[in-house]
């Protein structure tokens, strides 16, 4: 059991690696890092430590080794999985890389960007679009999530389809392990096949292995058309063909494939308030195509008329608004990136993150609704998501009428574990993009082989053996 570290030595020694404007110890100042922002994991910490420099967080690991003092490494703190913030021990200090923000380098000939793990996304996509490139990583909190919660988390959002997840984003990383040691490999090759890749094993390791503290990323060239519809479909069956049709007739261009129930638009747009729906009466599903090319709008225009049109013909497509402006892409966009924050507004949603292969989706959707409405039948069927790449956002939504904590208090549990249960069966994931934080750690157990889950042991055991690395947090807590 780890006793909290006394306070004085603590804020002392932390001082002096970063200064006293580096140290936040009042409760006031500390609230806004231990608590998530949905605001469903609240944690305690004696302290908040924010390091300007890679060598101040490897002197801060060391010391907190040395002296036994677990540490919770926080970016953006967007995680929806209660990752990024402490337990209520108040026995870890949180780090948090939010001053470390510099990009420090954009080589146009390798097409790469080297940048501190604190940059939000929205500042490298700036970055990156300043020297006529694309950091192509899109999704919704990208004002606030940072790079290196980013690549923690190897978060994924509504361009994965056409460029990947983060993981396949990053050619180079810079971690602090957590005895203070620095690993640093900020390289920026396409190639280079020596051995083991461990960048990779600090991918998606919420924060447990090590600290990132930097990292050089891909940059793409910058689409020179854009165009963009939302289709009101047949069911999701026909969106999954639709999708294989867009693919057959552009190619690469298809970057986005998002699906969106009916009741997830109703909620949305109760929520946007003064948006309408691109459609025309209420569809019971839709899905909103960006296809992104090189070329001209204008051939890129006909392709998608192209593929509406097969999709009517095919009886796919029951209705289509094709954005004609900006402002309809921008339009189209925000009603589909606002979802997430109309249900957290809303309260009382089963929020599950899975994924199976495409050729399943329709069934899967299929079978849960089912499940779902057969057990509350006037739950609201949030469903939604990056379908392309089988990512369903479903997140059953409580009656009207129904009290939020109630509903949860009955549901959330049985619900979740059924979801999880069929997208397990269909041979899926139970966090395709969300990670595992401590919302799902207990649920790995179940879904994990006996073999994989001793090997994340192994690891994890190997490079944190103290186990003081955001704690209980992916695998279970061990006190
Ligand atoms: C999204 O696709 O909107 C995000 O993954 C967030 C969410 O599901 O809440
Ligand atoms: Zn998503």
């Amino acid at each position: 059991m780890t006793l909290p570290p006394n306070p004085e030595a603590l804020l002392q020694a932390m001082q002096a690696i970063v200064g006293p404007t580096g140290c936040l110890s009042a409760a006031a100042d500390t609230e806004p890092f231990v608590t998530d922002y949905r605001r469903i994991y609240h944690g305690k910490s004696p302290l908040v430590v924010l390091p300007a420099t890679t060598e101040q967080v490897s002197q801060v690991m060391a010391w907190c080794y040395a002296h036994d003092v677990p540490v919770v490494p926080q970016g953006g703190n967007t995680s929806l999985m209660g990752g990024a913030v402490p337990d209520d021990s108040g026995t870890a200090i949180v780090i948090s890389l939010k001053r470390m923000n510099r990009v420090l380098a954009i080589d146009t000939v390798n097409d790469t960007m080297t940048l501190e793990a604190g940059v939000t996304l929205s500042a490298a996509r700036a970055a990156a679009e300043d020297s006529r490139r694309l950091f192509p990583l899109r999704i919704g909190s990208e004002g606030s999530c940072q790079i290196g919660g980013n690549l923690s988390t190897n978060a994924g959002g509504t361009a994965v389809l056409r460029y990947g997840n983060m993981r396949d984003l990053v050619l180079g990383i810079e971690v602090v392990l957590p005895d203070g040691r620095i690993f640093s490999s900020l390289k920026g090759l396409r190639k280079d096949n020596t051995g083991y890749d461990l960048k990779h094993l600090f991918v998606g390791a919420e924060g447990t292995l090590g600290i990132i503290t930097g990292a050089v990323l891909k940059l793409m060239p910058q689409p020179r058309a854009t165009s963009v519809a939302f289709v009101a479909v047949q069911n999701p069956d026909a969106a999954v063909k639709l999708l294989g049709e867009a693919r057959a007739l552009s190619g690469q261009a298809v970057t986005a494939f998002e699906l969106i129930s009916a009741p997830a638009l109703d909620l949305v747009l109760g929520y946007l308030g003064d948006v309408p729906s691109p459609l025309e009466g209420r569809h019971d599903w839709m899905v909103l195509i960006e296809l992104t090319s090189g070329t001209d709008e204008e051939s890129l225009n006909a392709t998608l008329m192209q593929i509406l049109e097969a999709g009517l013909e095919q009886q796919w497509v029951v209705d289509a608004a094709v954005a004609s402006s900006l402002a309809d892409v921008q339009q189209f966009w925000r009603i589909r990136e606002e979802i997430s924050d109309a249900q957290t507004r809303t309260g009382g949603s089963i929020k599950c993150d899975v994924s199976v292969p495409l050729s399943r989706v329709a069934p899967f959707i299929e079978q849960a609704s089912a499940a779902v409405l057969a057990l509350e039948p006037a739950t609201r069927m949030v469903i939604y998501g990056h379908m392309g790449d089988g990512n369903v956002h479903f997140n059953p939504l409580r009656p009207a009428e129904r009290d939020a904590k109630d509903f949860l208090a009955q549901w959330y549990k049985p619900v979740s574990d059924l979801v999880d249960g069929l997208a397990h069966a269909e041979n899926g994931s139970i966090s395709a993009e969300h990670g595992i934080g401590v919302a799902k750690r207990d649920d790995l157990t179940k879904y994990k082989s006996a073999v994989e889950l001793e090997l994340m042991w192994q690891v994890k055991r190997a490079l944190d053996p103290k186990n003081l690395l955001n704690p209980g947090r992916v695998l279970p807590r061990i006190d």
